[in-house]
């Protein structure tokens, strides 16, 4: 029968044409940056002053581009907030934002600037990327009107979305996703009604986008590893790092680590607001990172990465640490166990006294197990093990168990003084229900 040989010769044709294009490794960039802040200010900027203090952050986004471009890097990833800062109302921020359209629209800003009306950032991005033939990501403002007969419309009569764009090495807009778990401060922007699971394929994998604190939740973060297959997450974020478990590099780095992707992170730059730490992230290894607390300056880093990790023969294979966990015995000590307060959770501590030692500790379903060894037992330090399972409700909702299951393991000892050592652990069944629907809500 003639007509099944045809699909046979396009599928092949398609296969030899995906193979030809295909790339093994690509060279990702992400660019810490310095952002230049507007004034804090009650009244809103003009669209004019707007437009110019947006060009002063593009101005140095794009010697980074450039150098980036010129090293070969495929694609470059600039930070949240990374072209006008995070100082705003809902109001004050309205003159920074432009209509975003969806992708399928098959847009090149940089030759059609004015198709979607005036877009001078969008233009700027796309131009920066075709003229380097380089990916570009960036993290802008979206604005779309509503009116009365959508009732969840704000009473100004619009939607302020915290977006990401991606424009290929076209210039062409090839991603658009609506940040979907908004940080507690972020009041100038609204939370968008459904998560979006947005992905893109290029000759060097397969794409995610998500942003900053949405790597705490399930939607869409799990679900472009899990469901949708991504090989590399392109992750701006405005990151203040808070000790001892939530500071950037450990945990972005942990995070590819355990879901088995690249991450490309890429923070802003701000020692006062304790915002620094960037890196590009492998399955396997931290491939490069930069924290600075010394400097204002920003800082571009480039690395060679596996185009599809998963494909790779050394990709680690899942490991079942229930079982694990299940077959362990809990170590009998004399201790004294007592509280301790971490970023407003309240932890089961135990103190670690001796040079050497086996400690369990136990909060609600919850042990920790440790067996440890210190090279000496100093008296101007102290070291505690502590459990943690509970709903976390301090600027965002939660829940931790620290961590359900897993090992962690270090028979060499560590390089350098051990500040913390940690299984963080989410259990995303346990959360409350969503909230802050509405515009202008912080809570
Ligand atoms: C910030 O203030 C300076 C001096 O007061 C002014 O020249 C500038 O236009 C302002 N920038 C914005 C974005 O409002
Ligand atoms: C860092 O952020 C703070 C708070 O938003 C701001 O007041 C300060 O000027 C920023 N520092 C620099 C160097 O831009
Ligand atoms: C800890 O437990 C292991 C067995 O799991 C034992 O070999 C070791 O001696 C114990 N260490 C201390 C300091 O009690």
């Amino acid at each position: 029968m003639i007509t099944s040989y045809f699909p046979k010769y396009v599928a092949l044709f398609a296969l030899l044409v995906l193979s030809v294009g295909a790339l093994d490794t690509f060279i990702a960039a992400v660019y810490e940056h310095a952002v230049i802040l507007p004034n804090r200010t009650e009244t809103p900027a003009s669209k004019e002053e707007a437009v110019l203090l947006m060009n002063k952050n593009i101005d140095v986004l794009e010697k980074a581009v450039k150098l980036a471009a010129t090293q070969g890097a495929h694609i470059i990833v600039t930070p949240e907030d990374g072209i006008y800062g995070w100082v705003f109302t809902r109001e004050t921020i309205y003159p920074y934002l432009e209509d975003i359209p969806h992708p399928e629209v098959n847009w090149i800003p940089c030759t059609d600037p004015q198709r979607f009306g005036y877009a001078p950032v969008q233009e700027r991005l796309s131009c920066l990327a075709k003229d380097n033939s380089i990916y570009v990501v960036a993290n802008i403002g979206d604005k779309k009107p509503c009116d009365a007969s959508d009732p969840k419309c704000p009473s100004d009569g619009r939607y302020q979305y915290n977006t990401d764009v991606v424009f290929d090495s076209q210039g062409k807009l090839v991603a658009r996703y609506h940040k979907y778990n908004l940080f507690a401060p972020e009041i100038q922007f609204d939370f968008p009604k459904d998560s979006e699971f947005v992905t893109f394929d290029t000759p060097f994998g397969k794409f995610g986008i998500f942003t900053c604190f949405d790597i705490f939740s399930h939607d869409p973060a799990v679900v472009l590893v899990n469901k949708f297959q991504v090989d590399s997450v392109l992750y701006p974020t405005a990151w203040y790092n808070t000790l001892p478990l939530l500071s950037a590099v450990p945990f972005h780095s942990a995070w590819a680590r355990a879901m088995g992707v690249n991450l490309l992170a890429a923070n802003t730059h701000n020692t006062s607001m304790h915002m620094t730490g960037s890196g590009i992230y492998a399955p396997e290894a931290v491939k490069v990172y930069h924290y600075d607390m010394e400097t204002e300056s920003g800082q571009l880093m480039l690395s060679e990465l596996k185009s599809r990790p998963r494909s790779e023969p050394t990709y680690p294979a899942p490991v079942d640490w229930s079982a694990y966990a299940k077959g362990i015995k809990p170590f009998l000590s004399e201790q004294l166990d007592f509280p301790g307060m971490i970023y407003f959770d309240e932890f089961t501590f135990t103190e670690l006294k001796r040079n050497a030692g086996n400690y369990t500790v136990c909060q609600k379903d919850l042990c920790c197990h440790l067996t440890y060894k210190m090279s000496e037992k100093r008296t101007d330090e102290v070291y505690a093990l502590g459990a943690f399972d509970g709903l976390h409700t301090v600027e965002g909702q939660y829940y931790l168990q620290v961590s359900r299951d897993g090992r962690l393991q270090s028979r060499s000892g560590a390089p350098l003084p051990i500040l913390v050592m940690a299984l963080y652990g989410r259990v995303f069944e346990k959360d409350p229900p969503r909230l802050g629907q509405g515009p202008g809500k912080s809570q």
